[in-house]
């Protein structure tokens, strides 16, 4: 994701400096381990940004499960690094969360004043990196996601449709309901949500709530596969961490605050597979 908002804030004549833990002089980006709090300090005064857009994380759900002490080091520690550095800059700062804060329970989609309760580390990490950013930096915008994919990195879509290829089935959970998220229509929302001074936490997802099983047919037959997926159910999946069975987000605050509402996923779908036919 911090890929795809670089590309497109670049593209709307901003200046951008993008970070990883390793640096790529060519692609402009510099060197950040957001646990090292000297590294933080110091790339924040160097840089003196107006606005920190906070895309790292621990993402793998079963890792963080499997390694606590490392998630919450960086989903946490690392996020509130970052907000103390926001907040001492007068810097604005912008946190990517997710909807694995919610617990699954409620059955239909989440919006941003219902209670976080999530079930796994990751989800943990990342809602204690929420709190840090509210306790630390009043001029804040949470910014939670789901079930993102894109084209900088292999997703979900991806994982299908090379399954397909290889005449394979691919397995996908029925009983899970979700927001399956493009990338690209997030980085379009953000700098207009950040003309808005109007801080807090969004939901920022592809409308309507499809479940995995759903999102991968229509995957393969948007590309023309004739392939069904392997049902399997949340029951039977063998994975480190739990997952919410429905964590569907909308939006309240994203139409109150004047940002272009989130097209449906089927919309996005179709963009993302027009757009990258190698995929
Ligand atoms: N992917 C999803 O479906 C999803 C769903 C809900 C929310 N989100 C949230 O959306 C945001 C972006 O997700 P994404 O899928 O774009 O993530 P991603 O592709 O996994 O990218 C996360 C980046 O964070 C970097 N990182 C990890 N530890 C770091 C550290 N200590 N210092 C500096 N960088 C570090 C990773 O570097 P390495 O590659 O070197 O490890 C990676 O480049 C995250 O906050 C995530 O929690 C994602």
């Amino acid at each position: 994701m911090g890929t795809e908002v670089a590309r497109q804030f670049r593209a709307a004549g901003l200046e951008v400096i993008g970070t990883a833990r390793t640096a790529d002089p060519a692609a402009g980006v510099l060197a950040l381990d957001i646990t090292a709090p000297q590294q933080v300090h110091t790339l924040l005064r160097e840089t003196r940004p107006d606005v920190v857009i906070h895309c790292a994380a621990l993402t793998n759900v079963d890792a963080c499960e499997q390694q606590p002490e490392l998630a919450y080091r960086v989903n946490a520690f690392g996020t509130e690094l970052i907000a103390a550095q926001c907040q001492q800059r007068g810097v604005v700062c912008v946190y990517i969360s997710t909807d694995y804060v919610f617990d699954g329970a409620k059955g239909a989609p989440y919006h941003e004043y219902d209670a976080p309760n999530p079930i796994s580390v990751y989800g943990r990490s990342k809602w204690a990196g929420e709190q840090a950013v509210q306790a630390l930096c009043p001029r804040h915008y949470i910014v939670r996601v789901a079930w993102l994919y894109g084209a900088h990195r292999p997703t979900f879509p991806h994982t299908v449709l090379a399954q397909a290829r290889a005449g394979k089935s691919p397995v996908a959970i029925v009983d899970q309901i979700g927001s399956p998220t493009y990338v690209v229509d997030i980085a379009e929302r953000l700098l207009p949500l950040l003309q808005t001074e109007c801080y807090g936490i969004y939901h920022l997802t592809n409308t309507e709530p499809v479940s995995r099983y759903e999102f991968a047919q229509a995957i393969l037959q948007a590309a023309g596969y004739s392939i069904e997926p392997t049902p399997l159910t949340m029951a039977d999946w063998r994975v480190p961490a739990p997952r919410p069975a429905y964590s569907a987000l909308i939006s309240w605050r994203l139409a109150w605050a004047g940002v272009p509402p989130m097209p449906s996923w089927r919309d996005a779908l179709q963009r993302f597979l027009a757009e990258h036919r190698q995929v």
